[in-house]
């Protein structure tokens, strides 16, 4: 029988991804990025981002010269906006403490902010074939169903487990331990994504069925177990559209908070939409309750009452922040929260404005 990692490297050669924009280079900055826009983000909503960002910072010295302004507008919409504030101070170390190359080992990449041990690791993987292992939520699902693992993966003892698992696997060392690292930690992530999903795992196609702990035992359900779901704390607020010949009036968010750095519409917590546009210094000429929509954050769950306001006189106030007013024609280019721009794209669908 061959290993656990063989077996995964030989299923990724074949039925692998191959064809991502971040694979088939060994460039550290470009999988640095794809990493990070691939946490908590799917593969396709990943792409178009990613390819916007490099066209407009092709090298780490590009990114860490730039202002966290543009970058915050190439991120928006990506949601989880730390890790673009987290991504430019990384670009400003590594010009600063490292003369502007890459960190050369795993272990160099996890001292930078916010790069913890799996993205260090998986970094150091895709571009030095170093042996680091990875264990990111899809593999510790697939280790939790293979090797039998009980508890809760996010649990300390359970994680420390999983890292002496990780460790143990990686592909042993040889002439072409380089390119079988580089395989098998793709390959661990497309078993996970394509295969060993949470609801629905393919068994029947997995290269370490013969050896599944979860599969002998028919419990692919029961693993990983399941953490305890605490209920998230919720939130209220208003929200104006204010609408003056084709244009709205946005508002840039403080930074760092949420959305920090992009733009929004105003905000308000009284429920009185007329008493804020005053507040604005915006007379309605006429305000239309718009359909409640919510968001979910990392901490809380926003539900937002938006209001449709056609501006009559005008006098607009200090606000305490940048605002301007924004064209709806230039609604899908602009860097706004990507609820926010779904629910002006509704509004404003056709162009224009009944
Ligand atoms: N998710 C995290 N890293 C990835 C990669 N290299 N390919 C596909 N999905 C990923």
């Amino acid at each position: 029988m061959k290993s656990f990692s063989e077996r995964v490297v030989a299923w990724q050669r074949t039925h692998g991804r191959h064809t991502l924009p971040w694979q088939n280079t060994h460039d550290p900055y470009r999988i640095w990025l794809s990493e990070i826009m691939l946490q908590q983000t799917q593969v396709a909503t990943v792409i178009p981002y990613y390819e916007r960002f490099l066209a407009k910072f092709p090298t780490v010295a590009d990114l860490a010269a730039a202002d966290e302004e543009d970058v915050m507008a190439l991120w928006a919409g990506l949601g989880y906006y730390t890790r673009a504030r987290n991504l430019h101070a990384c670009a400003k170390r590594i010009v600063s403490d490292w003369g502007g190359r890459f960190p050369p080992t795993a272990a160099d990449i996890e001292t930078l902010p916010g790069i913890g041990r799996s993205t260090a690791a998986a970094i150091a993987a895709f571009a030095y074939g170093e042996r680091s292992p990875i264990l990111d939520g899809n593999v510790k699902r697939v280790f939790a169903r293979h090797f039998g693992i009980e508890g809760v993966p996010t649990k300390r003892v359970v994680e420390q487990r999983m890292w002496a698992i990780a460790q143990a696997e990686v592909p042993a060392e040889g002439p072409d331990a380089a390119e079988e690292m580089r395989r098998y930690t793709q390959g661990l992530m497309d078993l996970g994504a394509t295969l060993c999903t949470r609801g629905d795992p393919d068994c029947g196609r997995c290269p370490v069925r013969d050896t599944c702990t979860a599969l002998r035992e028919a419990r692919q359900h029961e693993l990983p177990t399941p953490r305890e779901r605490k209920a998230v704390p919720e939130r209220h607020t208003g929200m104006l559209v204010i609408e003056k010949g084709g244009e709205i009036l946005v508002q840039r968010r403080p930074s760092p908070g949420i959305w920090g750095g992009l733009w929004s519409l105003p905000e308000f917590a009284d429920g009185d939409p007329g008493l804020a546009c005053r507040h604005l210094g915006v007379a309605p000429a006429q305000t239309i309750r718009l359909p409640r929509f919510s968001h979910t954050f990392t901490h809380f769950r926003l539900h937002v009452d938006p209001w449709h306001v056609h501006a009559g006189s005008l006098a607009l106030r200090d606000a305490g922040q940048p605002q301007i007013w924004l064209p709806t024609s230039e609604l899908a280019e602009a860097a706004l929260p990507a609820p926010v721009k779904k629910l002006l794209q509704g509004l404003f669908a056709r162009g224009g404005l009944v």
